[in-house]
Protein backbone atom coordinates (compact mmCIF):
# COMPACT_ATOMS: atom_id res chain seq x y z
CA UNK A 1 0.00 0.00 0.00
CA UNK A 2 1.21 3.61 -1.24
CA UNK A 3 1.35 5.89 1.58
CA UNK A 4 0.08 8.99 -0.36
CA UNK A 5 -2.76 6.63 -2.47
CA UNK A 6 -4.21 5.47 1.63
CA UNK A 7 -7.75 6.17 1.92
CA UNK A 8 -9.89 4.93 5.11
CA UNK A 9 -12.50 2.80 3.33
CA UNK A 10 -9.92 1.16 1.38
CA UNK A 11 -8.11 0.24 4.64
CA UNK A 12 -10.73 -1.29 6.31
CA UNK A 13 -11.72 -3.35 3.89
CA UNK A 14 -8.73 -4.50 3.31
CA UNK A 15 -8.67 -5.79 7.06
CA UNK A 16 -12.03 -7.43 6.94
CA UNK A 17 -10.72 -9.57 3.94
CA UNK A 18 -7.78 -10.32 5.71
CA UNK A 19 -9.51 -11.12 8.73
CA UNK A 20 -12.36 -13.20 6.78
CA UNK A 21 -9.41 -15.16 4.75
CA UNK A 22 -7.69 -16.03 8.04
CA UNK A 23 -10.88 -17.01 9.83
CA UNK A 24 -11.71 -19.42 7.10
CA UNK A 25 -8.53 -21.22 7.55
CA UNK A 26 -8.99 -21.28 11.19
CA UNK A 27 -11.28 -23.35 10.68
CA UNK A 28 -10.00 -25.67 8.10
CA UNK A 29 -6.83 -26.38 9.95
CA UNK A 30 -6.54 -29.55 11.27
CA UNK A 31 -3.64 -29.53 13.71
CA UNK A 32 -2.09 -27.69 16.86
CA UNK A 33 1.10 -27.39 14.21
CA UNK A 34 -1.12 -25.60 11.14
CA UNK A 35 -2.49 -23.28 14.01
CA UNK A 36 0.65 -22.18 15.25
CA UNK A 37 1.56 -21.12 11.16
CA UNK A 38 -1.44 -19.67 10.85
CA UNK A 39 -0.75 -16.95 13.83
CA UNK A 40 2.58 -16.38 12.69
CA UNK A 41 1.53 -15.62 8.93
CA UNK A 42 -1.21 -12.94 10.34
CA UNK A 43 -0.12 -11.76 13.33
CA UNK A 44 3.21 -12.83 13.35
CA UNK A 45 6.10 -9.36 12.99
CA UNK A 46 6.20 -9.79 9.61
CA UNK A 47 2.21 -11.33 9.29
CA UNK A 48 -0.25 -9.97 6.82
CA UNK A 49 -2.07 -8.51 10.08
CA UNK A 50 0.79 -6.86 11.53
CA UNK A 51 1.75 -5.56 8.03
CA UNK A 52 -1.61 -3.70 7.24
CA UNK A 53 -0.95 -2.06 10.79
CA UNK A 54 2.06 -0.67 9.81
CA UNK A 55 0.13 1.86 7.66
CA UNK A 56 -2.18 3.15 10.22
CA UNK A 57 -0.03 6.24 10.82
CA UNK A 58 -0.29 7.03 6.79
CA UNK A 59 -4.54 7.75 7.57
CA UNK A 60 -6.21 10.87 7.91
CA UNK A 61 -5.75 12.19 11.43
CA UNK A 62 -9.16 11.74 13.05
CA UNK A 63 -9.98 8.34 11.59
CA UNK A 64 -6.98 7.14 13.61
CA UNK A 65 -9.09 6.14 16.80
CA UNK A 66 -11.93 5.07 14.95
CA UNK A 67 -10.02 2.39 12.88
CA UNK A 68 -7.46 1.85 15.62
CA UNK A 69 -10.33 -0.20 17.84
CA UNK A 70 -11.47 -1.76 14.62
CA UNK A 71 -7.54 -3.61 14.38
CA UNK A 72 -7.82 -4.23 17.85
CA UNK A 73 -11.46 -6.02 17.30
CA UNK A 74 -10.08 -8.11 14.51
CA UNK A 75 -6.92 -9.31 16.49
CA UNK A 76 -9.30 -10.31 18.81
CA UNK A 77 -11.00 -12.18 16.41
CA UNK A 78 -8.45 -13.94 15.02
CA UNK A 79 -6.60 -14.81 18.68
CA UNK A 80 -9.77 -15.84 19.98
CA UNK A 81 -10.52 -18.07 16.80
CA UNK A 82 -7.06 -19.78 17.42
CA UNK A 83 -7.71 -20.75 20.91
CA UNK A 84 -11.38 -22.26 20.48
CA UNK A 85 -9.90 -24.12 17.41
CA UNK A 86 -7.06 -25.26 19.63
CA UNK A 87 -8.99 -26.48 23.10
CA UNK A 88 -11.68 -28.22 20.37
CA UNK A 89 -8.20 -30.51 19.59
CA UNK A 90 -7.51 -30.90 23.38
CA UNK A 91 -11.21 -32.09 23.62
CA UNK A 92 -11.24 -34.74 21.27
CA UNK A 93 -7.53 -35.59 22.22
CA UNK A 94 -9.85 -36.86 25.83
CA UNK A 95 -12.51 -38.85 23.78
CA UNK A 96 -9.03 -41.05 23.77
CA UNK A 97 -8.93 -43.18 26.41
CA UNK A 98 -5.75 -44.75 27.45
CA UNK A 99 -6.55 -47.64 29.57
CA UNK A 100 -3.02 -48.70 30.67
CA UNK A 101 -2.27 -44.93 32.73
CA UNK A 102 -2.98 -45.92 36.58
CA UNK A 103 -6.02 -44.47 37.64
CA UNK A 104 -7.02 -41.70 40.28
CA UNK A 105 -7.77 -43.39 43.28
CA UNK A 106 -11.40 -41.71 44.95
CA UNK A 107 -11.38 -40.77 48.46
CA UNK A 108 -13.41 -43.03 50.22
CA UNK A 109 -15.97 -42.18 53.22
CA UNK A 110 -16.31 -44.39 56.37
CA UNK A 111 -18.29 -45.01 58.87
CA UNK A 112 -17.58 -42.42 62.26
CA UNK A 113 -16.41 -44.31 65.02
CA UNK A 114 -19.33 -43.97 67.54
CA UNK A 115 -21.24 -45.71 64.48
CA UNK A 116 -19.18 -48.50 64.18
CA UNK A 117 -19.25 -49.25 67.90
CA UNK A 118 -23.03 -49.24 67.84
CA UNK A 119 -23.47 -51.58 64.95
CA UNK A 120 -20.78 -53.75 66.82
CA UNK A 121 -22.64 -53.44 70.35
CA UNK A 122 -25.71 -54.55 68.28
CA UNK A 123 -23.96 -57.39 66.48
CA UNK A 124 -23.50 -58.65 69.90
CA UNK A 125 -26.42 -58.92 71.65
CA UNK A 126 -28.37 -59.56 68.64
CA UNK A 127 -26.77 -63.14 68.48
CA UNK A 128 -27.96 -63.92 72.02
CA UNK A 129 -31.55 -62.73 71.22
CA UNK A 130 -32.27 -59.10 72.40
CA UNK A 131 -33.67 -56.91 70.28
CA UNK A 132 -32.52 -53.43 69.49
CA UNK A 133 -35.67 -50.14 70.10
CA UNK A 134 -35.16 -46.74 69.70
CA UNK A 135 -36.85 -44.22 72.37
CA UNK A 136 -37.55 -40.58 72.41
CA UNK A 137 -34.92 -38.33 72.08
CA UNK A 138 -36.99 -35.72 73.76
CA UNK A 139 -38.55 -37.23 76.50
CA UNK A 140 -41.26 -37.07 79.48
CA UNK A 141 -40.23 -36.85 82.91
CA UNK A 142 -42.53 -39.37 84.44
CA UNK A 143 -40.53 -42.18 82.17
CA UNK A 144 -37.10 -40.56 82.45
CA UNK A 145 -37.38 -40.21 86.57
CA UNK A 146 -40.65 -40.79 87.95
CA UNK A 147 -41.45 -44.66 86.72
CA UNK A 148 -37.85 -45.41 87.32
CA UNK A 149 -38.74 -44.84 91.21
CA UNK A 150 -37.25 -41.17 91.09
CA UNK A 151 -40.05 -38.67 92.30
CA UNK A 152 -39.75 -35.20 91.84
CA UNK A 153 -36.99 -33.23 94.27
CA UNK A 154 -34.99 -36.79 95.02
CA UNK A 155 -31.60 -35.72 95.34
CA UNK A 156 -30.90 -38.70 92.71
CA UNK A 157 -32.07 -36.58 90.01
CA UNK A 158 -29.12 -34.31 90.30
CA UNK A 159 -26.41 -36.93 89.03
CA UNK A 160 -28.65 -36.71 85.61
CA UNK A 161 -27.78 -33.05 85.50
CA UNK A 162 -30.97 -32.76 82.76
CA UNK A 163 -31.53 -30.29 80.12
CA UNK A 164 -35.65 -29.25 80.67
CA UNK A 165 -37.81 -27.76 77.91
CA UNK A 166 -39.41 -24.84 78.85
CA UNK A 167 -43.07 -25.91 78.19
CA UNK A 168 -46.04 -26.00 80.12
CA UNK A 169 -46.40 -29.73 82.14
CA UNK A 170 -47.83 -32.52 81.08
CA UNK A 171 -51.06 -33.51 83.53
CA UNK A 172 -49.40 -37.17 84.52
CA UNK A 173 -46.08 -36.85 82.55
CA UNK A 174 -44.56 -33.82 83.99
CA UNK A 175 -41.98 -31.60 82.54
CA UNK A 176 -40.48 -32.55 78.93
CA UNK A 177 -36.39 -33.29 78.80
CA UNK A 178 -34.25 -33.96 76.24
CA UNK A 179 -33.30 -37.90 77.35
CA UNK A 180 -30.70 -37.93 80.06
CA UNK A 181 -30.46 -41.60 79.74
CA UNK A 182 -31.51 -44.90 78.20
CA UNK A 183 -33.64 -46.37 80.81
CA UNK A 184 -36.22 -43.98 80.50
CA UNK A 185 -36.72 -46.67 77.83
CA UNK A 186 -37.49 -49.78 80.37
CA UNK A 187 -41.22 -48.73 81.03
CA UNK A 188 -41.56 -48.01 77.40
CA UNK A 189 -39.77 -51.16 76.10
CA UNK A 190 -42.58 -53.15 79.23
CA UNK A 191 -45.74 -51.32 77.86
CA UNK A 192 -44.92 -52.06 74.16
CA UNK A 193 -44.37 -55.92 74.42
CA UNK A 194 -47.10 -55.70 77.75
CA UNK A 195 -46.45 -59.52 78.51
CA UNK A 196 -42.56 -60.75 79.22
CA UNK A 197 -39.98 -62.72 77.69
CA UNK A 198 -38.44 -59.16 77.41
CA UNK A 199 -34.59 -58.45 75.65
CA UNK A 200 -34.41 -54.80 74.58
CA UNK A 201 -31.38 -53.53 73.79
CA UNK A 202 -31.87 -49.47 73.67
CA UNK A 203 -29.27 -47.36 71.90
CA UNK A 204 -29.93 -43.68 71.86
CA UNK A 205 -28.62 -40.56 72.16
CA UNK A 206 -28.76 -38.58 75.61
CA UNK A 207 -28.16 -35.22 76.60
CA UNK A 208 -26.63 -34.04 79.96
CA UNK A 209 -25.34 -30.68 81.14
CA UNK A 210 -21.61 -31.93 81.07
CA UNK A 211 -18.78 -31.52 79.50
CA UNK A 212 -14.96 -32.31 80.32
CA UNK A 213 -12.44 -35.01 79.56
CA UNK A 214 -14.47 -38.01 80.39
CA UNK A 215 -17.75 -36.47 79.92
CA UNK A 216 -19.85 -34.87 76.18
CA UNK A 217 -22.82 -33.09 76.46
CA UNK A 218 -24.30 -35.35 73.66
CA UNK A 219 -23.34 -39.13 74.41
CA UNK A 220 -24.81 -42.32 73.18
CA UNK A 221 -25.78 -45.34 75.71
CA UNK A 222 -26.97 -48.67 75.40
CA UNK A 223 -29.08 -50.24 77.81
CA UNK A 224 -30.34 -53.89 78.41
CA UNK A 225 -33.58 -55.11 79.66
CA UNK A 226 -34.35 -58.99 80.44
CA UNK A 227 -37.72 -60.17 82.42
CA UNK A 228 -38.54 -63.35 82.71
CA UNK A 229 -39.79 -65.44 84.96
CA UNK A 230 -36.98 -66.73 87.10
CA UNK A 231 -34.12 -63.94 85.97
CA UNK A 232 -31.58 -63.92 88.72
CA UNK A 233 -28.18 -62.39 89.07
CA UNK A 234 -26.29 -65.66 87.44
CA UNK A 235 -28.15 -63.72 83.95
CA UNK A 236 -27.22 -60.78 84.50
CA UNK A 237 -23.67 -62.09 85.18
CA UNK A 238 -23.20 -64.77 82.27
CA UNK A 239 -24.67 -61.75 80.27
CA UNK A 240 -21.84 -59.09 80.69
CA UNK A 241 -19.16 -62.09 80.95
CA UNK A 242 -20.96 -62.99 77.33
CA UNK A 243 -20.07 -58.96 75.93
CA UNK A 244 -17.19 -58.82 77.93
CA UNK A 245 -15.29 -61.54 75.84
CA UNK A 246 -16.88 -60.81 72.45
CA UNK A 247 -16.46 -57.20 72.14
CA UNK A 248 -13.21 -56.76 74.79
CA UNK A 249 -11.64 -59.95 73.74
CA UNK A 250 -11.63 -63.86 74.88
CA UNK A 251 -9.44 -62.99 78.14
CA UNK A 252 -11.85 -59.86 79.47
CA UNK A 253 -13.70 -60.50 82.52
CA UNK A 254 -16.29 -58.43 84.46
CA UNK A 255 -16.93 -58.07 88.24
CA UNK A 256 -19.75 -56.75 89.87
CA UNK A 257 -19.48 -53.69 92.70
CA UNK A 258 -22.22 -52.83 95.40
CA UNK A 259 -23.70 -49.14 94.18
CA UNK A 260 -26.96 -47.58 94.13
CA UNK A 261 -29.75 -47.06 91.87
CA UNK A 262 -32.97 -45.78 92.45
CA UNK A 263 -34.63 -48.03 89.74
CA UNK A 264 -32.43 -51.60 90.81
CA UNK A 265 -32.23 -53.45 93.72
CA UNK A 266 -29.79 -54.61 94.54
CA UNK A 267 -27.49 -52.27 91.89
CA UNK A 268 -23.89 -52.72 90.99
CA UNK A 269 -21.54 -50.71 88.62
CA UNK A 270 -19.67 -53.43 86.46
CA UNK A 271 -16.24 -53.21 85.82
CA UNK A 272 -14.30 -54.98 82.60
CA UNK A 273 -10.24 -56.90 83.69
CA UNK A 274 -8.22 -54.51 82.23
CA UNK A 275 -6.93 -55.58 78.54
CA UNK A 276 -3.36 -53.49 79.33
CA UNK A 277 -2.35 -55.19 82.33
CA UNK A 278 -4.81 -58.54 82.18
CA UNK A 279 -5.99 -57.68 85.71
CA UNK A 280 -2.31 -56.94 87.32
CA UNK A 281 -2.84 -53.09 87.75
CA UNK A 282 -1.51 -50.94 85.81
CA UNK A 283 -0.91 -47.05 84.71
CA UNK A 284 -4.39 -47.33 82.65
CA UNK A 285 -6.56 -48.48 85.00
CA UNK A 286 -4.52 -48.79 88.48
CA UNK A 287 -6.23 -51.81 90.35
CA UNK A 288 -6.51 -54.43 87.07
CA UNK A 289 -9.94 -52.93 86.72
CA UNK A 290 -12.05 -50.31 84.89
CA UNK A 291 -15.20 -48.90 84.98
CA UNK A 292 -17.86 -49.87 82.65
CA UNK A 293 -21.49 -48.80 83.61
CA UNK A 294 -24.40 -49.58 86.37
CA UNK A 295 -26.52 -52.64 86.13
CA UNK A 296 -29.18 -54.34 88.53
CA UNK A 297 -31.76 -56.25 89.35
CA UNK A 298 -35.23 -54.43 88.09
CA UNK A 299 -37.05 -52.49 90.97
CA UNK A 300 -40.27 -53.85 91.77
CA UNK A 301 -42.01 -50.84 91.36
CA UNK A 302 -40.31 -50.20 87.77
CA UNK A 303 -41.89 -53.28 86.87
CA UNK A 304 -45.41 -52.38 88.74
CA UNK A 305 -44.92 -48.69 86.69
CA UNK A 306 -44.50 -51.24 83.38
CA UNK A 307 -47.55 -53.22 84.30
CA UNK A 308 -45.71 -56.18 85.28
CA UNK A 309 -46.81 -58.18 87.73
CA UNK A 310 -43.66 -58.51 90.46
CA UNK A 311 -44.81 -61.41 91.86
CA UNK A 312 -44.09 -63.44 88.70
CA UNK A 313 -41.47 -61.84 86.93
CA UNK A 314 -37.98 -60.27 87.65
CA UNK A 315 -35.56 -59.25 85.51
CA UNK A 316 -32.13 -57.40 85.29
CA UNK A 317 -30.79 -54.33 83.31
CA UNK A 318 -27.98 -52.61 82.48
CA UNK A 319 -26.91 -48.73 80.69
CA UNK A 320 -22.96 -47.91 79.62
CA UNK A 321 -21.73 -45.31 77.32
CA UNK A 322 -21.00 -46.65 73.87
CA UNK A 323 -18.30 -43.74 73.69
CA UNK A 324 -16.54 -44.87 77.17
CA UNK A 325 -17.06 -48.45 76.23
CA UNK A 326 -15.55 -48.29 72.73
CA UNK A 327 -12.80 -46.31 74.30
CA UNK A 328 -12.04 -48.73 76.57
CA UNK A 329 -11.19 -51.45 74.08
CA UNK A 330 -7.57 -52.49 74.29
CA UNK A 331 -5.31 -50.47 72.01
CA UNK A 332 -7.54 -47.44 72.35
CA UNK A 333 -5.43 -44.89 73.79
CA UNK A 334 -8.14 -41.62 73.09
CA UNK A 335 -7.67 -39.79 75.93
CA UNK A 336 -10.05 -37.25 75.89
CA UNK A 337 -13.61 -38.01 75.49
CA UNK A 338 -14.95 -34.86 73.48
CA UNK A 339 -11.66 -36.18 70.46
CA UNK A 340 -14.83 -38.39 69.22
CA UNK A 341 -17.07 -35.58 68.11
CA UNK A 342 -14.19 -32.98 66.76
CA UNK A 343 -14.45 -32.61 63.25
CA UNK A 344 -10.47 -33.17 63.02
CA UNK A 345 -10.61 -35.68 59.78
CA UNK A 346 -6.60 -36.95 60.76
CA UNK A 347 -7.73 -38.10 64.07
CA UNK A 348 -11.35 -40.10 62.66
CA UNK A 349 -9.74 -41.30 59.72
CA UNK A 350 -7.68 -43.43 62.14
CA UNK A 351 -10.39 -45.41 63.07
C1 LIG B 1 -27.11 -44.31 84.23
O1 LIG B 1 -27.34 -43.49 83.34
C2 LIG B 1 -28.06 -45.45 84.51
N1 LIG B 1 -29.26 -45.26 83.75
C3 LIG B 1 -27.37 -46.76 84.19
C4 LIG B 1 -28.13 -47.98 84.61
C5 LIG B 1 -28.95 -48.62 83.71
C6 LIG B 1 -28.01 -48.45 85.91
C7 LIG B 1 -29.65 -49.75 84.10
C8 LIG B 1 -28.71 -49.58 86.29
C9 LIG B 1 -29.52 -50.21 85.39
P1 LIG B 1 -24.78 -43.31 84.78
O2 LIG B 1 -25.27 -41.94 85.03
O3 LIG B 1 -23.69 -43.81 85.64
O4 LIG B 1 -25.97 -44.34 84.90
O5 LIG B 1 -24.34 -43.43 83.25
C10 LIG B 1 -23.99 -44.68 82.70
C11 LIG B 1 -22.82 -44.52 81.73
O6 LIG B 1 -23.12 -43.54 80.76
C12 LIG B 1 -21.54 -44.01 82.38
O7 LIG B 1 -20.83 -45.04 82.99
C13 LIG B 1 -20.80 -43.46 81.19
O8 LIG B 1 -20.19 -44.50 80.46
C14 LIG B 1 -21.92 -42.89 80.34
N2 LIG B 1 -22.05 -41.42 80.53
C15 LIG B 1 -22.77 -40.77 81.44
N3 LIG B 1 -22.69 -39.43 81.29
C16 LIG B 1 -21.88 -39.23 80.22
C17 LIG B 1 -21.40 -38.07 79.52
N4 LIG B 1 -21.77 -36.82 79.86
N5 LIG B 1 -20.57 -38.25 78.47
C18 LIG B 1 -20.22 -39.50 78.07
N6 LIG B 1 -20.64 -40.64 78.66
C19 LIG B 1 -21.46 -40.51 79.73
Amino acid sequence: MQEETINTNKFTSVLLDVKNEVLAQIVDASSITELEELRIAYLGRNGKVTNLIKNIKNLPKNEKKRVGSLINEVKNTILNALATQKNSFKESARDWFDASIPGEKPIVGRLHLVTQAIREISNTFEKIGFTRVRYPEVEWDWYAFESLNIPKNHPARDDWETFFIDTPPHARYGLMALTPHTSSGQVREMMRVKEPPIRMLNIAKNYRRQSDISHVPMFHQFEGLVIDEGISIIHLKGTLDYFARNFFGKDRKTRLRPHHFQFTEPSFEVDISCGVCNGKGCRLCKEGWLELGGAGMVHPTVLKNGKINPNKYSGFAFGWGVERTFMMKAGLEIGDIRLLYSTGLKFLRQF
